[in-house]
């Protein structure tokens, strides 16, 4: 009995897998299990999508690569973003392929690659309107031509990254993509062949079917969510996480009573207010506090009060029967009622991907 558990059901995200296999058919698709599978369990959730014969993981850093590795996964591991020189001797060590965005990186792993007397898979990240990480197309003309003296790497595949999620402007993608087109063309032509070439994530898949190439990256998706404004399209997909955790305490309460650090809420009637065990070191966080609902016996509940460390404070006066060890369900489906990952990230004020990377360590994952 756990005390705040994340009920994860697995046939969900196999479903979802299915669900974006057959939105982009032959072309080969990466999970990206960063940030623990966004909270879901990245070594669970790399078995189980290892068993569904998924093409490629992503993680963010190397300790993510090889806490996979450690777990015997053999799959091919991307970092998708960047690494910093002291990642460089345990990712060519095992064998863990790295987005190149500079020619001095490049010059710096292949060094380690020959000092370790292997040879490191490397991908070509381009800039075509991220900003963040890559080199811009201009950049990667003549690091294409001069990449070949660097006998330690591999190219094996090039990318890059929409800055799509938050915000639609299909004229700035269609931008990004003939950019991206135009460094791979070069590439081409300089003699490189059979590179696995992908620039999109879960909102492209679902919504930019002329950005495919031959690879795509899916994060939120499989957990069964699009980000923002494509959540029509995400009918198609079921949230595979729940949040839950129990009742540990009611007391009655008159008129007038303040609840919580602050006294941020008053009882504006006689209430019975139950005590959770969880908080924001949970990922239940306090921008939660006197905004969010959970669910009690299938009745929406308020969160009264300020959501402490341990603790969150909950108005069950519409549940009469409502009694201590009952389930209470802060993501997720009770009942007819249903309180969704996007509600309570508008409740939070914060994006979905931030509540799920957000769950706490305390939070029992419990696999379904
Ligand atoms: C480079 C890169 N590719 C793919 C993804 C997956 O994005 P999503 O979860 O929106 O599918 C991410 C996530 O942040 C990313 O940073």
């Amino acid at each position: 009995m756990h005390r705040v558990w994340a009920d994860i059901d697995k046939s969900a995200v196999r479903h979802n897998l299915g669900a974006i296999r057959q939105r982009v058919g032959d072309t080969r698709v990466m999970a990206v299990l960063k940030a623990n599978a966004y909270g879901h369990g990245a070594v669970e959730m790399a078995r189980l999508l290892v068993a569904e014969k998924i093409d490629a993981i992503g993680v963010g850093d190397s300790g993510e690569a090889l806490e996979l590795r450690d777990a015997g996964i053999t799959a091919p591991i991307l970092i998708v973003g960047g690494i910093i020189p002291g990642e460089m001797p345990r990712v060519v060590a095992n064998d863990i392929e790295v987005n190149l965005h500079t020619v001095q990186m490049a010059e710096e792993l292949n060094a380690e690659a020959e000092k370790q007397g292997r040879k490191l898979r490397v991908h070509l990240k381009v800039d075509t309107g991220m900003g963040r990480l890559g080199m811009q197309p201009f950049e990667a003309v003549p690091f294409l031509h001069n990449m070949r003296r660097l006998r330690n790497l591999e190219l094996v595949g090039m990318c890059t990254h929409f800055s799509l999620p938050y915000e639609r402007n299909p004229a700035f993608t269609t931008r990004q993509i003939e950019h991206f087109n135009l460094a791979v063309e070069v590439a081409e032509r300089l003699g490189y062949r059979d590179l696995t070439l992908h620039s999109s994530s879960s909102l492209a898949v679902f919504g930019r079917d002329d950005a495919y190439f031959n690879m795509v990256r899916t994060g939120i998706a499989l957990w069964g969510l699009l980000p923002g404004d494509a959540q029509g399209n995400a009918d198609q997909l079921k949230p595979a996480l729940e949040l839950k955790s129990r009742i540990l305490f009611i007391k009655e309460v008159p008129e007038g009573t303040p609840i919580g650090y602050s006294r941020t809420y008053y009882t504006p009637a006689p209430a019975r207010i139950a005590t959770l065990p969880v908080g924001y070191n949970d990922g239940y966080r306090t921008s939660l506090s006197n905004k969010a609902e959970t669910l009690v016996r299938g009745v929406r509940c308020p969160v009264v009060g300020r959501v402490s460390m341990d603790y969150t404070t909950i108005d069950v006066s519409l549940v009469p029967d409502a009694a201590v060890g009952d389930e209470v369900t802060l993501i997720g489906r009770d009942g007819e009622d249903q309180i969704s990952l996007a509600e309570v990230a508008a409740w939070a004020e914060a994006i979905p991907y931030e509540i799920l990377c957000g769950l706490g360590r305390r939070v029992a994952r419990v696999y379904m």
